[in-house]
This record gives structure tokens, C-alpha cells and sequence, in this order.
């Protein structure tokens, strides 16, 4: 599938314009009620500040089965039985060899005890692969911290690019001990001979609820910068080289349009974010229908048809959907004000996000400190005044509470089998995220062990347990999508040409869009918009104007230069505005530090939002 965001300013999008589709979704259901929730933690490794070898002492655990990092860890789905949650953390302050404690070191995948009982060695946990055998991990992938999943049948395990299986054992089994666990690479082939070479990085990979599809994104090196493209593919067993290939790979082909034009009908993958819970939609970051806004969307694999999930103005990115499709968890900046600055003026056309996607989606973390809280939404997701019911709404806010906006939830989110339940984990704002001149003073954490991790699950107490059906297998061809031969050359995204465009709305009104290129035709340098009475719904419109210069300073960098004077009269009525000097802003990718001179400022029925501090 073709990636679309611009990650270095350098045009890689590809669909423009107005619509010429109606959004698949009506939109007429009446919003769910809140329901019932309850939230409890589960029980964890003690964590460890000291790392030192052997710090890990029989104090710290009599039962000498490892101490974790206190910033380490990943949760991941509920295993089909819905007892265990799989999970990765990083082992430290282990003995030396030969203690039998030492094989209790480095990133590990475990299992943690989700319904309060122990294993039978009393832990509420079980490293899977801790004291795995060199010979039983031959070229295993050291991202295996990534996204842990156990498959439905209990023996196998997706961790980073890597599976885990215990052969005929289920992996919450005494009988599944290190030396019957091995961990295969998957292995994504990219030479036209197939076999040869360790193949092509991949990351982000999720499994299919059918256990034989994953989907994944892989960047790209393009003529215009890095790109990433998205992949759905079949995971296969390659026993003479031990490892999973993956094979049919139908990349999603993106629309050209030779207008100017928002086509909502189009596919725009920014990045897969997996499937949903019966595997018939995948589910992706996408670009914009409202500028500025960053949604989910789903993507029907064998149709095509695309459907808005997400549409507050905050920032949404990880998601899970339930078994049955009906109910999703997002995790999304929602209530944090972190993104009203940039998107709180909603029917503004998503027309300068060509430039600005990237930079502005970098604004919804501060380093390590995630915004993301979990939300409940039904199928139809966001609409009118209906934004989903906050898991974690209950508590007293104090620290460590499970409402504490210290502690932020991470990826992914997941839903036990039964749909009664939603694992996610949190983490704590650290140093420099908090503290010194950043206006978020530092909470010590309240856990004894000073962990700055916690898992938590979410209980929909009213809910009753769905029947845990089997997915039926995915078709291996996606009928959207660029079938992927090794080797092949990845065609590049159309490019919009520049020049002056018209953009006219649905309803009425329309606005003008000049586009330039940099002297060597390679990225779009500035974007200027006039709106005139831009409304694509009738009932908001949109005028004033607007211009952006892009200077890209590296691959995942650029400086923008910002002018914005807009105005939304009608429902949607407020401004967006920057000091007369202009904002000027830069927001690597990467590292997601907010710097900015000048200001912005939303203001929507006399409410206004500003930008965080530099840094903050
Ligand atoms: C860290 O652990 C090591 C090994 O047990 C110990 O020697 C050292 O004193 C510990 N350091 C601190 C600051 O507790
Ligand atoms: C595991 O296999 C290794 C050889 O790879 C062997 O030395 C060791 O004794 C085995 N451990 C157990 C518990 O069977
Ligand atoms: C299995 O792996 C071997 C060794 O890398 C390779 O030569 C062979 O082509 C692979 N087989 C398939 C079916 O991919
Ligand atoms: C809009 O996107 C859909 C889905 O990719 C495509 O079928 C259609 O041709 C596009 N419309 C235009 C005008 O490009
Ligand atoms: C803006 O677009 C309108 C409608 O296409 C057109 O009539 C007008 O000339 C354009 N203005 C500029 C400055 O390009
Ligand atoms: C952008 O808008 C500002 C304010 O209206 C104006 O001073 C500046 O010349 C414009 N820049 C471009 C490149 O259009
Ligand atoms: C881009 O530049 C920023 C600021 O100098 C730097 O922190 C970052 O590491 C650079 N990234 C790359 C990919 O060069
Ligand atoms: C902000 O201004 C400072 C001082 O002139 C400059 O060093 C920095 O690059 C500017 N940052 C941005 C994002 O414009
Ligand atoms: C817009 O909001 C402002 C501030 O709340 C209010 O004074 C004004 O009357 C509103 N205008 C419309 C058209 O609703």
C-alpha cells in the first residue's frame, strides 16, 4: 500500500480534493449510553532502578524469576483463553551464568495473570522466553519489544518481527519450558531471488484474527524522501531456513487525481495500524478530512470502501476493535488540549496539511511523554456531540490514581476474546518530559518499587461475554492493493503539480490554492489558500487565508513558516490565528519536540487554545 504522509515535506501524498463521494458512514445511529467500567492493574515483575548485574537479589525476588526495568514495558493482547495478557519488558540487575537466575536479562516476552491466580511457581507472570537456547533463536530480531500477540491457538506468540512458538505447548504451559521455545525472524523478502539476504526491515506488525495475515509498514527510501508504505500479507513457515516469510504482498495502490479535489472515497494509509477484530477492515492512520485533525479510518480489504472513525479535533492513532467490530478503544490526546491549537477550528479543508501533516502530528507527544488516553467508541465512532466514554474516567485524579494524567497510555490497546474487557498499559511522564522549566512538575512514582509502568484492564461490567468464535481465513488477495512481487520496484506516489487550483466544497463556497515547488522540483515549498465561504456542509464557512513555507532541514525535520487568518462563521464559529510575524514551528518526527517562535491560536465559541511551551 502506498504510505501518504509527507514525513519530510517532500510531496508523497497523492489524493486531492473535493468530494465526489457521500462518507460510507450515515452516521444515524443514536450515541451508546456511558456504561459501567471498572479498571484494575495487574500484577507485574518487581522493577528494578538499579541495573547492575546481580542488583537483582533474592530480596528483590525470593523467587529468583527477574526483576524488570522500571521503564520497559509493552502489554499486548489477551491470550484466547482470556486468563493471561502477553507483554514485553526488559530484565535487568540478573546474576551472572551459571546462577539459573541469569537467564532473566534483556527484552523478554511474557505473560502476565489476568484473572488474579499465579502460576504454579507462584508468580503472576511467565518469562516465555527467558534461557531460550542460541540455537533456538538463530537471526531473531532485536525488536521483539514491539506489539506483542499471542496467536489464538495458545503456542505461538508475534512479538516485534519475530514469532515465538512452543511447538505443541501452550506458551502458558509448564510444558512449554525454554529449550521446546524458539524464535523465528519473519523475514520480508525484497530481492528478486527470493531466499537470499536477511531481507527488508519491517515494523508495526499485527497479526490477523484469522492467525495467517499480519499487516505491517516498511519505510522507503523515495527520490522525494522517506516514505512508508503499508503491507497485509500471509505469514509462512520456511523450515529449511527457520524463519516465517511473508508472501503475497499487495501494497494498497493510491488514487491520482489530475484536479484538485478531496476524494474521502480514497485510501490513504499514513500508517497501518492493524485490523479490526474480525479482520474484514484494515485500520490506519490517514490523512486528514478536516485540517490539522489526525484520524483513524478503516479500509475494507476486499472492497475497498473506506469509513471515518475518529473526528474529534485531538490527535487519535492506536486502536483495537473488538472481536465482533462493534465497539473500538482508542487512545487519543482527546481532553488533554494538547491539539486544539492546530485543529480546534474544525470544517477548515485539509489543503495545507500537505505540508504540515507530518510536522503536525509530531506535536502530540512530548519526547517520551505520551498524551494518549483510552477511549470507548461505538462502530460509528465520533459524531455530533458524541466523542466515546473515557475508560479510565472513574478515580480521584490523585497520583497514581487510575485517572492520573501523569501516567499516559502507550500502544496498543487490545480486547479479550469475550469483548468484556480491554487491556492497555501506562507510563509515567519522566524527566525531561516533566520537571525543571517544563510547567509539568514531576510525580515520584507512588509503587514501592519506583516502576513508572503499570497494566491495566478495563471491565465492561454490564457486558456479556460474546461466544469466541474462529475468524475464517482471509483471502490472500486484496483487490485495492499493488500486489508485491519480490524485488519489484515500488511504483512512487503520484505527484501533484503545481500551480493555481480551485478547490470547491460540496455545498458551496470554494477556495483558491496556489502550490510551488522548490527550485529543484523536488518537495512543495509553499502553499497558499484564500477560502471563500468554503462549506462542505452548509452549515459551516469558512473564510480568510492562509500560507505555509516549507524548509526541510533533514529527513524527518522541517521548519514551518505559517501564516494563518481564518475564520468559520455559522455552527463551527471561532478563528485561527497567528501573531502577525507569523508561527514558525519544527517538530522532528522522531524525536517529537515542540519548538515554535511566534503563536497560533484557535478559538472556537469564544474558547481559545494555544500552543505548549517550547518543549513542553
Ligand atoms: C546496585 O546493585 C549492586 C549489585 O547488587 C550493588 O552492589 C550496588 O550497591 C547497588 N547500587 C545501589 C545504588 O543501590
Ligand atoms: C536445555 O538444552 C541445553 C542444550 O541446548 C541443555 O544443556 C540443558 O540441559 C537443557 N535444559 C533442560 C532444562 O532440559
Ligand atoms: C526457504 O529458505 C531457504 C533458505 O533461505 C530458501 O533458499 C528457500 O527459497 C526458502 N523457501 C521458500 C519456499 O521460500
Ligand atoms: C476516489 O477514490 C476511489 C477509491 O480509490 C476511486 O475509485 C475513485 O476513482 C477516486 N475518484 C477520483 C475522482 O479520483
Ligand atoms: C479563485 O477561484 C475562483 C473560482 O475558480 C476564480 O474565479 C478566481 O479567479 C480565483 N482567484 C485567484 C486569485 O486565482
Ligand atoms: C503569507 O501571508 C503573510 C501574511 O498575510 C504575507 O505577509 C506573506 O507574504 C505570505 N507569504 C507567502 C509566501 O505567500
Ligand atoms: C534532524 O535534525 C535534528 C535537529 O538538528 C536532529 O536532532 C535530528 O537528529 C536530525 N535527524 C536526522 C534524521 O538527521
Ligand atoms: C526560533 O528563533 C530562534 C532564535 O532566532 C532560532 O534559533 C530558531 O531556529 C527558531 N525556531 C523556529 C522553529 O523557527
Ligand atoms: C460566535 O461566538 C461568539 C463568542 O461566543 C459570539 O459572541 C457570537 O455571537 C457567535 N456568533 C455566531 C454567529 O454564533
Amino acid at each position: 500500500m502506498a504510505l501518504n504522509f509527507a514525513w519530510n515535506g517532500a510531496l508523497l501524498l497523492s489524493v486531492y480534493a473535493y468530494s465526489d463521494a457521500p462518507s460510507k458512514r450515515d452516521g444515524s445511529a443514536p450515541p451508546p449510553q456511558p456504561e459501567p467500567i471498572e479498571v484494575a492493574e495487574l500484577p507485574l515483575p518487581p522493577a528494578l532502578a538499579n541495573t547492575t548485574e546481580g542488583a537483582c537479589t533474592v530480596e528483590v525476588n525470593p523467587r529468583g524469576t527477574g526483576c524488570i526495568a522500571t521503564s520497559s514495558l509493552n502489554s499486548g493482547n489477551f491470550a484466547s483463553d482470556g486468563l493471561h495478557v502477553a507483554a514485553t519488558a526488559t530484565f535487568v540487575g540478573a546474576p551472572p551464568a551459571p546462577d539459573p537466575a541469569s537467564i532473566y536479562t534483556g527484552v523478554q516476552l511474557l505473560l502476565i495473570k489476568a484473572d488474579g491466580t499465579t502460576f504454579p511457581n507462584g508468580d503472576t507472570w511467565k518469562c516465555i522466553t527467558c534461557g531460550v537456547p542460541a540455537e533456538n533463536r538463530v537471526g531473531a530480531v532485536d525488536d521483539l519489544d514491539q506489539y506483542p500477540q499471542t496467536f489464538s491457538d495458545g503456542t505461538r506468540a508475534m512479538s516485534g518481527s519475530n514469532i515465538i512458538d512452543c511447538g505443541t505447548a501452550l506458551l502458558s504451559s509448564e510444558d512449554c519450558t525454554p529449550n521446546r521455545t524458539s524464535i523465528f525472524p519473519i523475514r520480508f523478502s525484497t530481492t528478486a531471488d527470493d531466499g537470499s539476504g536477511a531481507g527488508t526491515s519491517i515494523r508495526e506488525l499485527r497479526l490477523h484474527p484469522d492467525n495467517v495475515h499480519i499487516t505491517f509498514n516498511s519505510f522507503l527510501d523515495t527520490s522525494s524522501g522517506l516514505a512508508e508504505m503499508a503491507y497485509f500479507g500471509r505469514i509462512k513457515f520456511n523450515a529449511t531456513a527457520s524463519r516465517y516469510d511473508l508472501t503475497n504482498l499487495p501494497p494498497a495502490l493510491v488514487v491520482n487525481g489530475d484536479e484538485l479535489m478531496f476524494n474521502r472515497s480514497a485510501i490513504t494509509v499514513g500508517e497501518l495500524r492493524g485490523l479490526t477484530g474480525t479482520g474484514k477492515e484494515v485500520v490506519y492512520v490517514g490523512f486528514p478530512w478536516e485540517s490539522c485533525n489526525v484520524d483513524i479510518f478503516a479500509a475494507d480489504l476486499a472492497t475497498g470502501a473506506v469509513r471515518r472513525i475518529t473526528a474529534h479535533p485531538e490527535y487519535a492513532d492506536p486502536i483495537a476493535v473488538s472481536p465482533n467490530d462493534e465497539w473500538q478503544v482508542v487512545l487519543d490526546t482527546r481532553g488533554s488540549g494538547r491539539m486544539m491549537f492546530l485543529a480546534g477550528l474544525r470544517s477548515v479543508p485539509p489543503i495545507t496539511d500537505l505540508v504540515t501533516v507530518g510536522s503536525v502530528s509530531s506535536v502530540r507527544n512530548n519526547g517520551v511523554r505520551r498524551f494518549f488516553e483510552p477511549y470507548l467508541l461505538d462502530y460509528e465512532g465520533d459524531r455530533g456531540d458524541y466523542f466515546g466514554q473515557k475508560l479510565n474516567a472513574a478515580g480521584d485524579g490523585a497520583a497514581g490514581s487510575i485517572n492520573d494524567p501523569n501516567w499516559n497510555t502507550g500502544a496498543d490497546p487490545r480486547w479479550s476474546m469475550d469483548g468484556t474487557r480491554v487491556a492497555y498499559y501506562q507510563m509515567l511522564a519522566l524527566p525531561p518530559a516533566c520537571g525543571g522549566s517544563n510547567p509539568l512538575a514531576c510525580e515520584t512514582s507512588p509503587y514501592s518499587d519506583l516502576r513508572a509502568e503499570r497494566v491495566m484492564v478495563a471491565t465492561f461490567t454490564s457486558r456479556k461475554p460474546l461466544p469466541v468464535e474462529p475468524v475464517s481465513e482471509a483471502s490472500d488477495e486484496v483487490p485495492w492493493g499493488l500486489k508485491y512481487t519480490p524485488g519489484m520496484e515500488i511504483p512512487a506516489a503520484p505527484k501533484l503539480p503545481g500551480g493555481e487550483f480551485t478547490l470547491r466544497a460540496a455545498t458551496s463556497g470554494y477556495a483558491n490554492v496556489s502550490i510551488a515547488y522548490d527550485p529543484t522540483d523536488a518537495y512543495i515549498e509553499t502553499i497558499a489558500v484564500t477560502y471563500h465561504d468554503y462549506s462542505e456542509d452548509g452549515l459551516s464557512f469558512v473564510s480568510g487565508r492562509e500560507n505555509i513555507t516549507v524548509t526541510p532541514i533533514n529527513a524527518t525535520l522541517n521548519r514551518l513558516d505559517w501564516f494563518a487568518d481564518i475564520v468559520s462563521t455559522g455552527a463551527m464559529n471561532g478563528t485561527k490565528l497567528t501573531s502577525p510575524d507569523g508561527f514558525h514551528m519544527a517538530d522532528d518526527l522522531n524525536g517529537n519536540i515542540f519548538e515554535a517562535n511566534g503563536t497560533m491560536v484557535s478559538t472556537v465559541d469564544g474558547v481559545s487554545w494555544s500552543q505548549p511551551c517550547n518543549a513542553c
